[in-house]
Parts: structure tokens; sequence; C-alpha cells
């Protein structure tokens, strides 16, 4: 593996290296990506092998100016257009009809492509340095935490990529809101950067996928995923300071006055505060950091409370949900 900065050549470098079919990790605004070409097959087999992915879990196709996603996928009658738009470049993902010519190994042979135009300058200029749409999953194993810097992909997936562009730390940290847009009204398959409140500010019969049903239009809905290596359980608001956990467990804390109500049961070890202030957008940029952080530390208990359901709660909660069952 090669470590990347982002100077011009080293741009250009990593872009002509996901043209001829390399591995690259480059960084966006939500998680870091592992790059690859989406029009070359082969690429994409890679980019399944390395990160240990099922083949029936599709892939997001990013691209560098919002209209090349044209290229990509139809935009069917409805809301899709405006919420690019309104929303591009950004932490949303838009699920639509695909076009013929995109492989199906990106797709998983589904009729529809996720595509996505970041909202990240170092990840724009590569994908336009590649020229070629750049399928990139986040780059992590499959299952595991996120990676919200370089030094989280060096660490889960050095060995497994050619080269990792080192763009600093992600500004959102959870990865994108993907909303299927190719039936209506557009279903939001997994919560992420963009919160629900502004998405229905553009279109507001969009629904939330409910994972208690089963549906075939959610193909990457897996119960467990993003998962630390120590256990972590997943309590109500306000129910932190009671629980009873094993000996050495570590608190995620949110919000002042549950920190000081966990530390002052003194029930454990340590604690971790996602966001002192109570703000879902700083607990969100923590969340993977600090669990990547309690994975190097060897944790062997976490636990952790629900954030309120509104705003970047919604994609937090959900994240550290996936994480608790294993
Ligand atoms: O923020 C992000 O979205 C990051 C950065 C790198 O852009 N990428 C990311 O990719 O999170 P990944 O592969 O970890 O998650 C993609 C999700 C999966 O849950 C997958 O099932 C879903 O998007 N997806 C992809 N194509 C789909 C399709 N055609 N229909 C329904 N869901 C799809
Ligand atoms: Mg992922």
């Amino acid at each position: 593996m090669i470590l990347l900065g982002t100077s011009d050549a080293d741009i250009a470098r990593a872009g002509r290296a996901i043209r001829e079919g390399l591995l690259v990790a480059i960084p966006t605004e939500t998680v870091y990506g592992l790059g690859a070409n989406a029009l070359d097959p082969r690429a994409l087999a890679r980019v399944f092998e390395a990160k240990d992915r099922p083949r029936f879990d599709p892939l997001i196709l990013h691209v560098a100016e919002p209209s090349q996603a044209d290229g990509i996928a139809f935009f069917p009658d409805g809301p899709a257009r405006s919420l690019a738009g309104a929303f591009w470049p950004g932490p949303l993902t838009l699920v639509l009809p695909k076009r013929g010519h995109i492989p199906d190994l990106a797709t998983s042979g589904l009729a529809t492509v996720a595509v996505r135009c970041p909202a990240h300058d170092v990840a724009r200029a590569v994908i336009r340095a590649a020229g070629v749409p750049v399928a990139a999953p986040s780059a992590n194993p499959f299952g595991r935490l996120s990676p919200t810097r370089a030094e989280h992909v060096a660490g889960q997936l050095g060995n497994r990529v050619d080269f990792i562009v080192d763009g600093g730390q992600c500004s959102i940290g959870v990865e994108s809101t993907v909303l299927d847009c190719s039936e209506s009204p557009p279903l939001v398959l997994r919560p992420g950067g963009l919160s629900l409140e502004r998405l229905r500010s553009v279109a507001p019969d969009i629904e939330v996928f409910d994972r208690t049903g089963e549906s075939p239009r959610a193909p990457g809905q897996f119960p467990s995923h993003y998962a630390p290596l120590a256990p972590l359980h997943l309590v109500d608001r306000g129910s932190l300071a009671d629980v009873v956990p094993a000996e050495g467990a570590v608190a995620l804390t949110f919000g002042a006055a549950c920190h000081e109500a966990v530390r002052a049961a003194g029930r454990f070890r340590e604690l971790r505060c996602l966001s002192e202030a109570g703000d879902p957008l700083e607990a969100a940029a923590r969340l993977f950091d600090v669990l990547h952080g309690l994975d190097a530390a060897g944790a062997t208990e976490i636990w952790a409370e629900r954030l309120p359901d509104a705003g970047l709660g919604l994609a937090v909660n959900d994240r550290l949900r996936k994480a608790s069952k294993r």
C-alpha cells in the first residue's frame, strides 16, 4: 500500500490508478471509500474481495459533477431530480433505474444503481482525474467499523488496497443517506449524513424503510454491521446511569447531563462523551473515531444510550443499533 497526499501529482496518480483497475481509498465528507473503476468488472471484483463483502450487496457509484449522474442512471418522474439539485454535492445517495452499460457486479444484478456526488474536494478531484465513475463502498472489511481517518483504513485494509489518499478526518463521520427514488414515494433505505428533516423539506412524502418487515428493495439491510470488536449494548435514553456493566466496561455518553449522571453512578471504568453539548452532528462526526479508539485500546464491553431520533440522531442510532447486533 502506498500512502498519498493531496498534491496535484498525488491526485493525478490516484486517478490513474483507479482508471487502470487498482483499489484506491479516498476521503469523502462522510467516510473513507474504497474506490475502484465502476466500469471495470475486474476492479469491482477486487473491491468485493478486499472487503469480504457478499456480491449481493451493491455498490455506490460516485461522480465528480452532479450532471454525470445522467450517464449512469435515469431520473424518473418524481422528486429525484430536485433532490439531486438541492443536495448534491453532498451526503445523499440516490437509487435510480440504471443505464445498460453499468456492470452487473456494481449493482448486484439489480435494475437500479446507487449514485452519489460527494461534497469533498479531494474525492471529486480524484474522480475527475480517473475520468470514470468511481465505485466506493466504505473502506472497511464487511460488517466492521467505517473509517473516518486514513489511519483507520490502513489499520483495517492496509494490505488489501493499492493506495490510500490521506485527506484528513471526515467532517460528517457517518455514511450518506440512501434514498430509493426508483419507486414512488421515495424510501430511505439507510439513514445517514443528510437528515430526514432536510430531505422532507424538498420532498415531503419521503418514507423510511421499516426494518421490521422484509423488503426486496433493501439488499444491504443487514441486521449486524458497523461493529466494534467489543460487544456493544444499546439502551434507552436516560437509562445508562442505571445499568450494571461487566467490570472494565466503557460508557458512550451523549450530553453533559447524561455524562455526569453516569459518572456519578460510578460503574464504568471509563467514559467517552460523543458530544458534551448534546449535538447529534458532533456525535456523528466522532462516533466511528471513538469506536476505532476503543478497538485499539482493547475495550472489552461498550454501553451506549440512544440519541433523540432527530437530525443526525437517526443515523447515529442506526449505526449503534447495528453495532449492538452480533
Ligand atoms: O457515505 C457513503 O455512502 C460511503 C462513501 C464512501 O460514499 N459509501 C458507503 O458505501 O457507505 P457502502 O457500500 O458501505 O454502502 C452502500 C449502501 C449499502 O447498504 C447498499 O446495500 C446500498 O447502499 N445500495 C447500493 N446500491 C443499491 C441499490 N441499487 N438498491 C438499494 N440499495 C443499494
Ligand atoms: Mg459500509
